[in-house]
């Protein structure tokens, strides 16, 4: 059998594969802000955003986005505090700060414009081949194929490709399959078709083949085995890691909050105290704090209880108030979130914020969802 189908294609049916494939698009295509024109930077922005997130969650940061910085030069010259907080909610922030990096590297090296060949464009911080293929076939024309998740799914269904897509380096088969097909006269909307494709009709688990305009040409609808692909090896699971986390309340209703290092996860932003125990540990406070056994005096304050109680003796109060999970691409966090009050004002490790100063710092989604069960929380017993 062949296994690279595409070789087989003459060069008529690509062209009529391309001229029914781009007519679907120009009919169907979604409307989207960053669609409006092919501006580089606006594109750029969208694909960064769109890596990780769904197309629904980026529309509105997409448009915060712009209104903040409009320009490569507002985004160089902006304060990391303010775009961080623009980014807040969608997650991997190196994006973001790879984003501002890569800003400046246009303005020192390509006098503030996005430079118009791949090499160049991938030569920036943060992109990699795919959003350089977005870049570059949308806003300058180059015939440049942009592969993300969508886009081998579905090519891996019209060439019934075995390849693993969880290997990288299955990559270079898709590269050159994309590269067989792509449109030379609208690489940017062929891209974009594919994305499309890839989101509304031939989606992972129930592809609608009666709608698909490219059905004629696809081998796995042939041979009915569209289900078949994409070849995926399974993923790690991502790792358990415990914490106990403490929001921790003064007399003039000040919370206490941490802010992370300047790298690695989460990198300066802020959270309440968070403790790491054992899967053991966490298990055996869930238990032993039940409803019945929420109020604490201060002796009561066991020796073993987590270390950021230690920390405040005076806590006089705690109890649980709620359990939040969050999962990283490689990691998942259970938090159990306790709620206590001190008497106590000062300590060198953080800061003491009243609720209404929240939003002047950068929250990720943990720290969001720690937040929400204690806005959920508020009884006559867990505030002053
Ligand atoms: N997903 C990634 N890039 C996209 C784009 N340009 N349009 C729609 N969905 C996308």
């Amino acid at each position: 059998m062949n296994n690279k189908p595409w070789e087989a294609w003459s060069s008529a049916e690509v062209q009529q594969f391309q001229e029914e494939f781009l007519t679907w698009y120009q009919k169907e295509k979604r409307n989207l802000p960053w669609r409006y024109n092919q501006d580089p930077y606006r594109v750029w922005i969208s694909e960064i955003m769109l890596q990780q997130t769904r197309v629904d969650t980026v529309i509105d940061y997409y448009y915060r986005f712009m209104d903040a910085f409009p320009t490569i030069a507002d985004l160089a010259a902006s304060p990391e505090e303010k775009l961080l907080k623009i980014w807040e909610g969608l997650g991997y922030y190196s994006r973001a700060r790879n984003l501002q990096t890569a800003a400046q590297q246009i303005l020192a090296e390509f006098n503030g414009r996005m430079p118009a060949t791949i090499e160049k464009i991938r030569s920036l911080k943060g992109i990699g081949p795919y959003t350089a293929g977005a870049i570059g076939s949308i806003s300058f024309k180059l015939p440049e194929p942009a592969i993300d998740g969508n886009v081998m799914r579905v090519v891996s269904r019209l060439f019934c490709i075995e390849a693993d897509i969880a290997k990288a380096s299955s990559r270079k088969v898709f590269d050159e399959a994309m590269r067989t097909i792509i449109s030379h006269e609208e690489p940017g909307d062929f891209n974009q078709a594919m994305m499309d494709l890839g989101s509304s009709i031939c989606t992972p688990t129930s592809p609608n083949c009666a709608e698909c305009p490219i059905q004629s040409f696809c081998l796995a609808y042939k041979q009915q085995r569209q289900t078949d692909f994409p070849i995926k090896s399974k993923k790690m699971k991502p790792k358990d890691i415990y914490y106990v986390a403490g929001i921790i309340e003064n007399q003039q209703q000040e919370f206490f909050l941490q802010q992370r290092p300047d790298s690695g996860l989460l990198a300066s932003m802020w959270l309440f105290p968070l403790e790491e125990v054992s899967q053991a540990r966490f298990e055996e406070l869930k238990s032993s704090y039940t409803e019945d056994l929420n109020l604490f005096s201060n002796e009561l304050v066991a020796e073993d209880s987590p270390l950021i109680f230690q920390e405040y003796p005076i806590v006089w109060q705690k109890k649980i108030i709620g359990e939040v999970t969050h999962v990283f691409s490689h990691l998942k966090w259970h938090i159990l979130v306790f709620y206590g009050r001190t008497n106590e004002t000062l300590k060198s490790s953080g800061s003491w914020v009243k609720k209404e100063d929240f939003s002047n710092f950068v929250f990720p989604k943990p720290q969001q969802k720690m937040l929400a069960v204690w806005e959920n929380n508020q009884t006559s017993d867990n505030h002053w």
